[in-house]
């Protein structure tokens, strides 16, 4: 699918490798990571380079700190983490590509990792800058993307240091675009998707593409009102977002033309205001109250979508499907998470939400794939272009 060299294309023996990851994991307000999946699942490739004696040096961001040192946004914990999983010592370095980084790489021996400090610490990295991605390239011989979250944007370590080095995707990247890719190549059918989240806006591009390859795509969270709008029903006072009604009507359209099902929910958990405790009411689509605002799926659109779902050999889940983050209204989310974990198709999360649920539920053993990547496994399953991964495919 992607013309690009791969780490087993090198001879990596005594090489430096720059390997650009994504470690940027969520924190509690202690500073303690809360899911280290990113960094879990970087271990084949790290390990692989130990292995064959490369000497690798680690990229990372980690949160925003919009090109300025701020203690809250270090590697630190991270690269605590990565000690405890590799069972060998990580240097962390003081500073992004700068004189303490510089000294321990000509220091290292194979098969030593080190770390540098937050690369978003310095602007030349969000910059796309030159000069910065330059810095990066003098410090090894070979460039390896593994940073699959981050492949969608174009900054120094992502895209332009590939111009200064022979280049290559690490595994979990190879991994990522073999499962992701291949799920709209060539799914196993019924291939159904299941999308949730608040913005029709935020997902317009991937129902669009999704409703050329699946067989039925079923739709749920605050997005799911702006469709059940624009067959002309009654949502009462749903948030919804009246310029995207005209879209979401040529959206069922396409999928007609298509023969693709779209399945919208039948029943709603329905509350006065948009709070946690909120008291709510079950009420069907054809029944829903005037000053009522949906804040979950009801118990028959969980059956009708488990129906889905157990009649398929594929499925693909992004975003929740109602405001999961109040517990009062996540068992839609919840209970669809719980029926992925049972079913007997190839099941496959994208990042963001979806993938938090099935962490909390501690179903991830039980999923076939969950994406590292949140925004990046939007882009790609969109069919837009990637900066991170064009940038090592046109060295070819
Ligand atoms: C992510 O978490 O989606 C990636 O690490 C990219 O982070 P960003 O949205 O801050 O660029």
């Amino acid at each position: 699918m992607f013309n690009k060299q791969t780490l087993k294309d090198f001879e990596l023996k005594g090489k430096k490798v720059l390997l650009r990851v994504d470690f940027n994991v969520p924190l509690n307000s202690n500073l303690q990571i809360t899911n280290d999946k990113r960094i879990r699942e970087t271990l084949p490739t790290i390990n692989y380079l130990i292995e064959q004696g490369a000497k690798i040096i680690i990229v990372s961001h980690l949160g925003r700190p919009e090109g300025k040192v701020k203690a809250e946004f270090s590697l630190k914990p991270v690269a605590e983490r990565l000690r405890e999983l590799l069972k060998k010592p990580v240097i962390l370095t003081d500073d992004v590509a700068g004189p303490d980084t510089f000294k321990y790489v000509r220091a290292m021996k194979e098969g030593d990792v080190v770390m540098m400090e937050n690369v978003r610490f310095d602007p030349g990295e969000e910059a796309n800058d030159p000069e910065f991605a330059k810095k990066l390239a003098s410090l090894a011989d070979i460039y390896c993307n593994d940073a699959f979250g981050t492949m969608h944007r174009a900054h120094a370590s992502t895209t332009k240091v590939a111009e200064y080095l022979p280049s290559c995707a690490g595994l979990l990247v190879e991994k990522e675009l073999s499962v992701l890719g291949g799920a709209l190549e060539n799914p196993a059918r019924p291939f159904v998707v299941i999308i949730g989240g608040a913005k029709v806006k935020d997902k317009i591009a991937l129902i669009s593409r999704l409703i050329e390859v699946a067989d039925a795509v079923l739709i749920g969270g605050a997005m799911a009102y702006t469709f059940l709008r624009a067959q002309g029903h009654n949502v009462g006072k749903s948030i919804i977002e009246k310029d995207k009604i005209t879209l979401a009507r040529l959206l069922l359209e396409k999928a007609k033309t298509q023969n693709v099902k779209i399945v919208l929910p039948v029943d709603h958990i329905v509350t006065g205001e948009f709070s946690f405790s909120a008291d709510y009411v079950v009420s069907t689509t054809k029944k829903f109250p005037r000053t009522g605002m949906g804040m979950d799926i009801g118990p028959k659109t969980i059956k009708l979508f488990e129906h889905y779902i157990n009649k398929a050999k594929t499925v693909f889940w992004n975003g929740p499907l109602g405001v999961s983050e109040f517990q009062r209204f996540a068992t839609g989310t919840n209970e669809i998470a719980k029926t992925l974990a049972n079913a007997k198709a190839y099941t496959i999360v994208g990042g963001g939400d979806s993938a938090k649920a099935i962490e909390q539920l501690n179903l991830q053993n039980k999923i076939d794939f969950v994406s590292t990547g949140g925004g990046a496994a939007l882009k790609l399953l969109e069919g837009v272009a990637l900066p991170g991964l064009q940038a090592i495919s046109e060295k070819l």
